[in-house]
């Protein structure tokens, strides 16, 4: 049985019944028709495998990277497969710019749009033009838009209609050449002359100085969302805590009136999970970070269900504090594949 402990930043001793690497949609469609149950991994930076897997890991390493541009646009292709980081430190050497604020993300271009990642104020889907999926039952290949793709915070159609039903092979980005440098969020804002380098080498400051580093410490970075509530739920907590950190959304509300905007408030998880007094704690081998406490860590030899007990302890301290529910952002896994805690 092979060990899953180091396809997972989070570390955790877990063994599957196989591990497949592929490269070219042929061999996949091979592996994929040869197992019942199947779990699709790239770098295994938002995966949790808390029991032994009873199915074949498929990794993938559909590599490849192509460009195009026109006088507005930059166009890149990108296999599934390549290293998030390698691409954008790849594309600040090109001058191919917009992703600077995305640095130091682990993990793989083709998860992603899965979560539609995102951090200090730029999120993934801005600049995906179209991604290229293979149906897993049929292998069709399909095309979809950024449209198609149905992109919110942390999520897209990959986590509902099309959950477990594509892979994706390539990502299609568009860049244009002239856009406004997002500063806005935190730290970024001081700084002066921003170019894109700056905002990238900020960035890795920054996460160097708050994440833990996997290879270091295991982790799978935020292991739950920000809550978005209504304005009232905000303004209940706000009336017994004084300045309550929060950023307003605003969501186009077709169910009363297209075009319509619904105001909500996102009140970082970071801040309640902190108010209700698990910085820094550990439970068994499983720590709540001192330094962000919406990350949980492996002090080494935690098992699944020490991560599973502190995320329940801090949803349900959360709950019965702030009456928030919190969702978890990273998959978890159990024997048969993901669950829900
Ligand atoms: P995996 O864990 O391998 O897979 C994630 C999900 O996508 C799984 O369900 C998997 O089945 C599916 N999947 C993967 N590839 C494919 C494919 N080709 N086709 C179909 N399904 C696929 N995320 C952010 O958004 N912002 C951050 O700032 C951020 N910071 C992080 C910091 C740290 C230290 C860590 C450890 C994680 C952080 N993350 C962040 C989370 C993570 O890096 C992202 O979610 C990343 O996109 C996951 O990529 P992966 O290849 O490792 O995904
Ligand atoms: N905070 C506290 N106590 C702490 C730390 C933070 O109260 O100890 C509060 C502060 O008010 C701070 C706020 O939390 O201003 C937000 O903290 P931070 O800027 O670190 O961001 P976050 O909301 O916790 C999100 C993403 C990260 C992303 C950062 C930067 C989610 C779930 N997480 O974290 O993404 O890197 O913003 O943009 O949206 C990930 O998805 O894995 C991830 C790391």
């Amino acid at each position: 049985m092979p060990s899953l402990q180091r396809y997972s930043t989070f570390g955790l001793f877990a063994s599957c019944n196989s591990i497949q690497p592929f490269s070219d949609v042929a061999s996949f469609l091979h592996y994929y028709q040869q197992s019942s149950i199947v779990y699709i991994l790239g770098g295994g930076s938002n995966s949790v495998f808390t029991q032994d897997f009873d199915g074949t890991v498929l990794v993938n390493e559909i590599k490849g990277i192509s460009h195009f541009d026109t006088e507005s646009h930059h166009y890149l292709r990108v296999g599934a497969g390549e290293n998030w980081h390698d691409f954008v430190t790849l594309c600040m050497k090109e001058k191919w710019y917009g992703f600077e604020n995305l640095a130091l993300i682990p993990g793989s271009v083709g998860a992603c749009p899965i979560q539609n990642i995102g951090a200090y104020g730029r999120e993934v889907n801005a600049l995906i033009d179209k991604v290229e999926c293979v149906f897993l039952e049929t292998g069709e290949q399909v095309l979809l838009s950024n449209k198609d793709c149905q992109f919110g915070y942390r999520d897209s159609v990959f986590k509902h209609a099309l959950a477990n039903k594509v892979l994706i092979t390539h990502v299609n980005f568009k860049l244009p050449k002239h856009y406004e440098l997002e500063t806005s969020y935190g730290e970024l804002a001081s700084l002066s002359d921003p170019t894109p380098e700056k905002i990238y080498n900020k960035v890795i400051e920054i996460r160097k100085s708050k994440l833990p580093d996997p290879s270091e410490l295991g982790n799978a970075g935020s292991f739950f969302k920000n809550p978005v509530v209504s304005t009232t739920v905000y303004q209940a907590i706000a009336q017994e805590y004084d300045a309550v950190p929060h950023f307003v959304v605003r969501e186009n509300d077709e169910r009363t009136n297209a075009g319509s905007k619904l105001e909500q408030i996102k009140i970082p998880a970071a801040w309640l999970i902190d108010q209700a007094g698990f910085k820094g704690k550990t439970l068994n081998k499983v720590r709540c970070h001192p330094t962000q406490p919406l990350v949980l860590t492996n002090l080494g030899g935690a098992t699944g269900g020490d991560v599973i007990t502190m995320a329940k302890d801090i949803i349900a301290s959360v709950q019965e504090k702030f009456g928030i529910q919190l969702e978890p952002e990273v998959r978890i896994l159990g024997s048969k594949g993901l669950i829900s805690l």
